[in-house]
């Protein structure tokens, strides 16, 4: 029997988190090797706030590239209350800036800047639609009342519903959405509210957090979900629809910050992601769907051109390594130890 192989349009992740310095340098190859392009989240510190801080950023990512990548970073803005309309204007005639994301104040990982008050940024909001530059929500509450499983389905009623209703020219993504309450928002949503979906969202449960003693590589912010969510989540992302598309949130952080007494929120899945969507979308029988999610449903959302080139998968396993080099420290990459199902034939 030949080995199956499977070729799409070259993909994009549309959330992805590099980091800076030296982390940056050893964490994007992995992505660079696999996708053409990536929405770079702007949580740094300080976070990544105006056209001026981005266009460094973006130089500095260039400069981390190797030689022989052929990769672009897509910029992105952090949304601060003190974010004013004409730092939009600015971003909007921008062509390396692609959207502005908003995280709830503490929402996870140096989100200490973002929204308390969405009321304050209504003005900003305002701008973003009349300029047509996309919102990128992390859509969670962050009260601490409401229990961690519900944060998303309470983001829902108490803003995101409102927003949807308000803005009904600004493109919005609701990003990494965890539950069935998600997926049902979006489905029911107009055309310009999409979402994007991670790898380890649709392989995991919350169960792969406590499987067999507390696993702190699968703690990652939005936390994971009961099955029936992840069973949902499978499902739109492999129905073809175009409002769900790709995005990893690959979030590295060093081994000894995930492994701590208080452990950081984050999965690196960077490493084989092309290779997790494959095997999730060929155990639902949908590999057929997988290049629409991962090559075409994005840049049409962000009204970019899909990519000119072309990522071959084959049915082969790969073993995955203990740990990888983040250059500072290790890193545990997700599936540690074990193996893909699926390998991209570079
Ligand atoms: C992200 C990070 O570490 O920057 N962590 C995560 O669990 N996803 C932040 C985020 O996107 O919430
Ligand atoms: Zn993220």
């Amino acid at each position: 029997m030949t080995t199956q192989t499977l070729t799409i349009t070259r993909p994009d992740d549309w959330h992805l988190h590099v980091r800076d310095g030296e982390m940056l340098g050893a964490v994007l190859p992995d992505t660079a090797r696999q996708f053409a392009r990536a929405i770079i989240m702007p949580n740094l510190k300080p976070p990544v706030a105006t056209v001026e801080l981005a266009l460094a950023y973006r130089d500095r990512i260039l400069a981390a590239l190797p030689d022989e990548a052929d990769f672009e970073p897509l910029m992105t803005l952090y949304l601060t209350e003190q974010t004013t309309p004409d730092d939009i204007r600015q971003a909007a005639d921008n062509p390396f800036v692609h959207a502005v994301k908003y995280y709830p104040a503490g929402a996870t990982t140096n989100a200490a800047s973002g929204v308390r008050d969405l009321e304050r940024v209504m003005p900003v909001i305002e701008e973003m639609e009349k300029q047509g530059l996309p919102l990128l929500m992390h859509g969670e509450v962050t009260d601490s009342e409401i229990d961690i499983f519900d944060r998303e389905a309470v983001f829902i009623e108490r803003h995101l519903d409102g927003l949807v209703k308000r803005f009904p020219g600004l493109p919005m993504v609701f990003e990494h959405i965890t539950t069935s309450a998600a997926v049902d928002f979006v489905l029911a949503a107009p055309d310009n509210v999409a979402a994007t979906i991670t790898a380890h969202h649709l392989l995991l449960n919350r169960n792969a957090i406590f499987d067999g003693g507390l696993r702190p590589h699968h703690y990652c912010l939005p936390v994971l979900k009961r099955e029936s969510n992840r069973q949902s989540l499978v499902k739109a992302a492999t129905s073809g629809n175009p409002k769900f598309f790709l995005g990893t949130d690959s979030a590295p952080h060093p081994k000894s910050a995930k492994e701590s007494d208080c452990g950081c929120a984050g999965v690196y899945s960077a490493l084989h992601a092309m290779e997790f969507y494959a095997e999730v979308f060929d155990d639902a029988g949908a590999l057929d769907k997988l290049e629409g999610f991962a090559s075409f449903h994005g840049p049409d959302f962000y009204r970019l051109p899909r990519n000119p080139d072309t990522l071959t998968l084959v049915a082969e396993p790969q073993e995955i390594p203990e740990t990888v080099d983040f250059a500072v420290e290790d890193g545990v990459p997700l599936r540690a130890g074990g193996q893909t199902r699926w390998s991209v034939r570079y």
